[in-house]
């Protein structure tokens, strides 16, 4: 009897928790320094209509020179991985275990930047070279013309200790979730972007000193269309 609850306790564990074990949420949430650039308050209603917003997303790969502003970069930050329930710390975008393996970075004209959600705030990392370090490590021309690019990288150590060989294919939806909700806010906002997954990734952490082990999965330029 005892053997027979042990594996439906085991069983109900395993589906609520998706095959990992443990389940734990996230709640560290570094402050801001005072180097880091608190962004403006996003907002949280209103705008563009989804249905509207997937209906005009299309990939975009020639942008003009206009910038992309500081509440336009608060919104898609938002948008990629900002925080919609102060207690527990979850997001915008779904996290296996609610780990959190995406990192987000934006590079602009002026540098390239942490997004940190807790205190939902730049923390830069390079100066104005890093924007044609970036070009110089990805030959896509939409990342050659866009003022502005995401950088969504992935922590698959992060995951393993409870997620085990399932870390890297949970890592990799986390990074698609976040992704889509940028394209999405990107045309909600009259912005335009693509995907780009053919990079190497080796050159472009390395040209954004991207830490180890975050490996950089996607880059996704945005700016208006031209
Ligand atoms: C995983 C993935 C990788 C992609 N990589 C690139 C890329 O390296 N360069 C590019 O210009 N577009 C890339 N795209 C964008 C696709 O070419 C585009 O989504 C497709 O042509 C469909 O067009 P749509 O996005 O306008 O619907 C990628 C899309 C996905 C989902």
């Amino acid at each position: 009897m005892t053997t027979r609850l042990t594996m439906l306790v085991i069983i109900v564990a395993a589906i609520l928790t998706g095959g990992c074990t443990e389940p734990l949420f996230t709640t560290q949430r570094p402050a801001a320094t005072a180097t880091d650039i608190v962004l403006p308050p996003p907002s949280t209603s209103g705008g563009m209509s989804f249905t509207k917003a997937m209906a005009d997303r299309r990939s975009v790969r020639s942008f003009s020179s206009k910038p992309v502003t500081q509440e336009q970069m608060s919104q898609l930050c938002w948008a990629a991985q900002g925080i919609t329930d102060q207690p527990s710390g979850k997001r915008t975008a779904p996290s296996a275990m609610a780990q959190y393996a995406v990192n987000l970075y934006v590079v602009n004209k002026e540098g390239c930047y942490e997004y940190l959600p807790g205190p939902h705030a730049l923390r830069p990392m390079s100066g104005a070279e890093a924007m044609g370090q970036l070009r110089g490590a990805c030959w896509q021309p939409s990342v050659g013309s866009a003022p502005l690019c995401m950088i969504i990288t992935i922590d698959v150590e992060r995951l393993k200790p409870r997620c085990g060989k399932m870390a890297e294919q949970y890592s990799l939806l986390e990074a698609g979730h976040v992704a889509q909700n940028v394209l999405l806010q990107a045309t909600a906002l009259e912005l335009a972007s693509v995907p780009v997954g053919g990079f190497d990734a080796n050159a472009v952490g390395k040209a954004m000193k991207i830490p180890a082990p975050q490996r950089v999965v996607y880059l996704l330029p945005i700016g208006v269309k031209k």
